[in-house]
């Protein structure tokens, strides 16, 4: 596992989409796994920037998502496919039709989940993963205790995870309790994970995750498993590191 320590969250973004920058020089359809939620935001307004500086060309990227809420209806804000369209698709003027994502309001839970995971195999799986982590070490939704072997399924959001995702909804009631998630054996299967972690709240999780053992208790720490990945943290996240 390769640690960088940057300066602060725009230093981790750029490094983060330089590296996507040129995933997709040598790979112009490479399939890129997007997450949601404060931390990647960076990333995506520096891949913006290139774009609209002509530095890179996405028009054959394509982006997948790696988890979703259960039960909000089609189009809510919040709903991460709707995140994704506004924070990722949009700055960077990429078509809905090369994104890929599961669908959390479909009557069959368990098999829209399944058939996300097929979808991402028969997408030729995903080149690079970007991951954030959760205070309590979550990747995805994968909540402490999920198995090092999982696939994307149905989870239930810890207490923990829907206050930290409360500033996001007009109260915490609102915030959903169940997610599809990637699982974290179909994480693993990304060619490339690279994980941005910034600010102090989450030093301890990171800490765990890359310094402590192997463990079904810190999700995170599974990247320990797969022979790339890269963990960028600023210095307010590596603060907990030996
Ligand atoms: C979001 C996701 C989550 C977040 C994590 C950190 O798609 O999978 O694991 O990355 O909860 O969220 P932020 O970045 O908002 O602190």
């Amino acid at each position: 596992m390769e640690i960088v320590i940057v300066p602060d969250a725009a230093a981790g973004g750029e490094l983060i989409a330089t590296a996507i920058a040129e995933l997709l020089t040598g790979k112009p359809d490479a399939l890129v796994g997007v997450a949601t939620g404060s931390t990647p935001l960076p990333i995506y307004q520096a891949l913006a920037a290139k774009v609209r500086a002509g530095a890179l060309d996405v028009s054959r990227a394509r982006i997948c998502q790696l988890d979703e809420y259960v039960g909000l209806p089609k189009g809510h804000p919040e709903s991460y496919r709707s995140v994704v369209l506004r924070e990722v698709l949009e700055p960077l003027g990429i078509s809905e039709s090369a994104f890929l994502g599961p669908d959390g309001s479909a009557s069959d839970i368990a098999a829209a989940a399944t058939a996300y995971d097929h979808s991402l195999a028969e997408a030729g799986g995903v080149d690079l993963q970007l991951l954030g982590i959760g205070t309590d070490g979550h990747i995805g939704f994968n909540e402490p205790c999920s198995s090092l072997a999982s696939r994307t399924r149905i989870k239930t959001l810890t207490e923990q995870t829907r206050v930290d995702n409360a500033r996001f909804f007009d109260s915490l009631d609102e915030v959903p309790h169940h997610v599809i998630t990637q699982g974290i054996g179909t994480i693993l299967e990304a060619r490339h994970l690279v994980l941005l972690a910034t600010g102090e709240a989450k030093a301890e999780a990171v800490a765990q995750a890359v310094e402590g053992p192997l463990s079904a208790f810190v999700p995170a720490s599974a990247l320990q498993l797969h022979p790339h990945a890269t963990v960028v943290v600023d210095e307010a996240a590596a603060t907990r590191l030996k």
